[in-house]
């Protein structure tokens, strides 16, 4: 009720005056007598995935808290883990504005932000003054200024500074807003970066005497030859978990909609079957050996449920949070 008031005040704003706005209400508001307004109690059930225990099923996809501001606002809500970035070395300000949109009639969400983000640093230091006890992962990526060739010392860089303070590393090579990051999932550009992660991951354990997985997160815009190779690639480099997926750039299902022709990833309900036929298809190739995080376009209980019957472990939410608030939340985390 309380959040339904307060999306019909948000969504009268533009879309990431909306979102800025939610950020600094949260970031003010937790740890005082206001979070009763967001605060909810939910079931407690523990699942074992990467090695790591989350209290609950249900996380906050990566991008709606990229410098990790609000860990214990979203930690009030429910969230089982929280997905903070994605980071990078330097902070960088994104793409030009406008660059979020919403598509109303499907619930969906276009976004070209570009990792508008303060940078590592200010990210750890958010880490280190959190109280969560959930699971906190740290989705990182490169800088736009830094040539795709040489973006493997990025997330080098990046995994070096957050290890210690991770619950879990995704490694995000799949948005569509930094140009040339996609072509990281393929050939012998995804097996480089791969085998660079899992040998510094190697060195990490040793110095810090503590094991933190690595994801990676893929498109839902992927050829089935593709999503074969690249879970081959997984499987030989035994990276620990798959994050299954970002936006999608296909626009047929929206065709005629508010927004449609503009540039950049779609989320939301209009990507809910295609990442879901992906997941499925990933299960296939990974036989149970490496778990899936399903994302993409989940906004009620029966839709999580579909992306744990494709083959997901865990889900998260981004868009149907938009939506529907933190009772979504607690409607996922008390029935999956
Ligand atoms: C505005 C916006 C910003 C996003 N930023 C990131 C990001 O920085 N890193 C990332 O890995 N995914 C990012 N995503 C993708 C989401 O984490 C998620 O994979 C995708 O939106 C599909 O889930 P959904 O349909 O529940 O939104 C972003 C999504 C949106 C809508």
């Amino acid at each position: 009720m309380f959040y339904r008031i307060m999306r019909s005040c948000l969504f009268k704003l533009h879309p990431e005056k909306a979102h800025d706005l939610t950020i600094k209400m949260l970031k003010l508001t937790s740890g005082t007598f206001l979070e009763l307004f967001y605060r909810q109690k939910v079931q407690h059930r523990p699942i074992k995935v990467m090695g790591l225990t989350f209290p609950n099923a249900i996380g906050l996809a990566a991008g709606l808290d990229k410098n990790g501001e609000c860990i214990d606002g979203f930690g009030a809500m429910g969230f089982g883990h929280i997905e903070i970035g994605t980071v990078t070395p330097v902070a960088q300000p994104g793409n030009p504005e406008p660059r979020l949109f919403r598509v109303l009639e499907s619930e969906g969400i276009i976004n070209r932000m570009g990792f508008n983000n303060n940078g590592v640093d200010e990210l750890i230091a958010n880490v280190r003054d959190s109280h969560y006890k959930g699971v906190i992962g740290i989705n990182i990526g490169k800088n736009f200024s830094t040539p795709v060739e040489e973006g493997k010392n990025d997330y080098l860089k990046c995994m070096n500074k957050v290890y210690q303070h991770a619950g879990y590393i995704a490694v995000n090579i799949s948005s569509p807003n930094t140009p040339g990051l996609r072509t990281l999932q393929y050939g012998e550009a995804l097996e480089e970066l791969l085998a660079a992660l899992k040998e510094r991951q190697g060195e990490l354990k040793i110095k810090y005497n503590k094991y933190v997985p690595l994801a990676l997160k893929v498109a839902p815009d992927l050829s089935d030859e593709e999503i074969e190779s690249i879970a081959n690639a997984l499987l030989k480099y035994k990276i620990d978990g798959l994050i299954a997926t970002n936006t999608t750039l296909d626009r047929e299902i929206i065709k005629g909609m508010s927004h449609a022709s503009e540039a950049g990833g779609l989320s939301g309900r209009p990507v809910q079957s295609k990442s879901t036929v992906v997941i499925g298809k990933f299960a296939a190739h990974l036989k149970g050996e490496i778990p899936i995080i399903g994302v993409g376009g989940i906004d009620s209980v029966i839709a999580a449920k579909e992306k744990i019957d494709a083959g997901a472990s865990l889900v998260q939410i981004y868009s149907g949070f938009i939506y529907n608030g933190p009772e979504l939340v607690k409607k996922i985390a008390n029935y999956i």
